[in-house]
């Protein structure tokens, strides 16, 4: 993905793989979270291998904001289909609601978009994700362990959810079990 200006001079990218941003990265969710477990659950995910993509937002002063997506799938009867999990999000507090959170999301699937992925979910809060396209009625027709309210799906490519009826199925570093 190209570096994208935004307004100020906040920029969207790629991370650059290597130890020292992921330790920033690391820092920027366990700051945000204000605990360890999502900082933690982003380096299980790379380890895994299941990364699909990971964006920071950065200002002059540095990255002040993170977004991980990792492959997931929807177990049908007969088939595996891939989908994207969105998590973590994460904006150092100090520069939460300037909409820094909401262009990583954006960013994020666009991104997706284009690397031909059909299918994203979001285990999240409801007031917030649904204006990015998410919403509980598109996840309806899949068994998770969340609550129905914070589960919620969205077609990447239109028509990707359609008649679609399974379980999800976790990379193993969220610690979901089968
Ligand atoms: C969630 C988060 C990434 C949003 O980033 P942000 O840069 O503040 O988001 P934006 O500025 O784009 O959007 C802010 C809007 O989202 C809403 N919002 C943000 N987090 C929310 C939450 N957890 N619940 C409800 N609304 C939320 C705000 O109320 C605000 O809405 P408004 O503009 O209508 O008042 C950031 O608040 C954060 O890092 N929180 C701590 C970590 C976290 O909870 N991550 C999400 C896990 S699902």
């Amino acid at each position: 993905m190209e570096h994208t200006q935004l307004e100020g001079n906040l920029i969207i990218r790629c991370e650059t793989a290597g130890t020292s941003e992921w330790l920033v990265i690391h820092s920027i969710n366990e700051e945000a979270f204000g605990r360890p477990d999502e900082a933690d659950l982003v380096d299980n995910l790379r380890k895994e291998g299941v990364i699909l993509a990971s964006l920071v937002a950065e200002l002059e002063e540095g990255i002040v904001g993170h977004i991980f997506f990792s492959r997931m799938y929807i177990e049908t009867r007969n088939q595996s289909i891939a989908a994207a999990a969105l998590a973590p999000i994460a904006v150092l507090p100090k520069h939460q609601r300037q909409g820094i959170g909401g262009r990583l999301i954006r960013h994020g699937l666009d991104l997706l978009r284009q690397r031909g992925e059909h299918i994203a979910i979001i285990l999240g809060h409801p007031d917030y994700y649904p204006r990015f396209g998410f919403s509980c009625a598109k996840a309806e027709s899949l068994e998770s362990p969340f609550p129905p309210k914070s589960f919620m799906a969205m077609e990447l490519v239109p028509g990707a959810l359609n008649g679609l009826l399974g379980k999800v199925k976790y990379p193993a570093a969220f610690g979901l079990g089968r």
